[in-house]
């Protein structure tokens, strides 16, 4: 892919160095498990460059414009919604090995019927289940895949809850490369496993859950020359880095009061939070968000350690959560996360099952839809309403990470009203009737669908 753009004059592109986020070791290089070699703390990419004279600082009012004028050019690598910020992204020495399935650019709706229900005056969600792959998991596989084509890598892999998985194989296929798919055995969605199937993955269903998939897979790369893609790769975070960048462009740069995040491993909501950071220092933005994390009950880790440990050492928990993609105990990038609540002064909660099939299905009613995982904003938002910790005239972003069609069982068995049949939950779960849409069987006759139409009409 060649890069040849625009004609705006051109902030230069800073190399970046690996920074340990425990002993701030530094580093021009990682190593296989993506831990620093002297404390084992993760690493994140900064760009001391940035501070120099004739650094990005000295150019930022064409950024601005530079960024928006890319949407109209015809190059592929404008056409991404991450790569058109690429001037905050750690640089490719060569552009030909970008893999790009032209990710990002994803929509900011409006949620009238949710905001109505929670008593917001307005409510918006960007959807980054509209990605080429159905998650938000697409905007930093492009990056970090794209470095381990550089690299020289024949082969790519993770563990994944499978958003991560069905991206992973994507991008490896288009980089022709081949890629190892570790997956907690029965716990992912058919439709997330399917994708790593026909993209080509080697899929290995393991019998543990994510967390021993991810113990298991950093044995495997210490053994074998193989390019860890899981969010311990600091490059993805730069990739996802750019939803925010994007989210503020189409709010015209107008910073708003508060975003949330789905919290499982805890990697977006500190790529998120890197990027407002980033964006204050760089001074494309005045002010920050506040940036909260919301939680499963049954998979709330970082609520426990926040609230259980002062945030001081992470309370593992074993995971149970039907919104499967943050069924997580032990979150590898928890300092990240904490990092980012406290620089933003956001905070943690948690939701119940029914709060999420709740929210999820309202979310739906609203033409929009999400998976179970992403609906815990809008469940969070709520508790953080009542709790006076969001005001109801505030400008608020729930951030959906993936697609309605993820898990299409849990939304099937939702409105045909057996969700929570024979669980713990079914009692409260009777609250739900008002959502449930099942389908309705009738003898073929114009009679019977008349009269459904018409009971529904009143
Ligand atoms: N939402 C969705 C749809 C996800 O797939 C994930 C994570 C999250 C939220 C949580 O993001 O881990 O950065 O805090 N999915 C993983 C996977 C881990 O393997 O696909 P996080």
């Amino acid at each position: 892919m060649t890069d040849r753009t625009a004609s705006a004059p051109k902030p230069q592109q800073l190399s970046s160095q690996m920074h340990c986020i425990g002993c701030g070791a530094l580093s021009r290089q990682a190593t296989q498990s993506f831990r620093c070699p002297t404390c084992g703390d993760l690493l994140e990419i900064i760009y001391p460059g940035w501070k120099s004279t004739d650094g990005i600082q000295a150019n930022l009012s064409p950024l601005k414009n530079l960024w928006r004028q890319r949407k109209t050019s015809d190059l592929p690598l404008d056409q991404s919604g991450v790569w058109r910020f690429r001037e905050v992204l750690p640089e490719l020495p060569d552009s030909q090995s970008v893999i790009s399935l032209r990710e990002g650019n994803t929509p900011v709706y409006e949620l009238p019927g949710c905001a109505r229900r929670a008593g917001m005056q307005r409510l918006y969600g960007k959807h980054q289940g509209m990605n080429p792959t159905g998650s938000f998991k697409d905007t930093g596989m492009t990056v970090a895949a794209s470095f381990a084509r550089q690299e020289g890598f024949r082969w790519v892999a993770c563990a994944s809850t499978g958003n991560t998985s069905a991206s992973m194989a994507a991008y490896a296929a288009r980089g022709d490369m081949r890629s190892l798919v570790l997956i907690p055995e029965g716990q992912i969605s058919w439709g997330k496993l399917s994708q790593a199937l026909d993209y080509g993955a080697v899929t290995c269903q393991l019998k543990t859950d994510f967390d021993g998939c991810v113990q298991v897979l950093n044995e495997v790369v210490q053994r074998m020359p193989v390019y860890l893609l899981n969010s311990v790769n600091p490059y993805r975070l730069e990739g996802q880095k750019t939803a925010a960048l994007e989210l503020l462009e189409q709010l015209d740069w107008q910073v708003p009061d508060h975003v949330i995040v789905p919290g499982g491993n805890l990697a977006n909501s500190s790529a998120l939070g890197k990027a407002f950071l980033e964006m204050k220092e760089l001074g494309l933005i005045s002010r920050l968000p506040r940036i909260s994390i919301i939680q499963a009950e049954g998979a709330n880790p970082l609520v426990r350690t926040l609230r259980e440990a002062g945030g001081k050492e992470l309370v593992r928990v074993r995971a149970e959560t039907m919104a499967t993609a943050i069924r997580i105990g032990n979150p590898a990038s928890w300092k990240k996360a904490i990092r980012v609540l406290q620089a933003t002064d956001g905070t943690v909660e948690q939701v119940s099952e029914v709060e999420i099939a709740l929210a999820k299905a309202e979310i739906g009613a609203d033409g929009i839809g999400c998976e179970p995982a992403s609906a815990v904003t809008l469940a969070g938002l709520k508790k953080l309403l009542k709790q006076g910790f969001v005001r109801a005239n505030q400008t608020v972003i729930l951030i959906l990470t993936g697609h309605l069609l993820k898990d299409p069982e849990f939304t099937l068995k939702f409105h045909r009203g057996d969700l929570f049949s024979g669980s713990a939950h079914e009692k409260e779960a009777r609250s739900l009737s008002e959502q449930q849409r099942g389908p309705v069987v009738l003898e073929a006759s114009a009679d019977a669908v008349i009269r459904t139409v018409e009971k529904f009409s009143t």
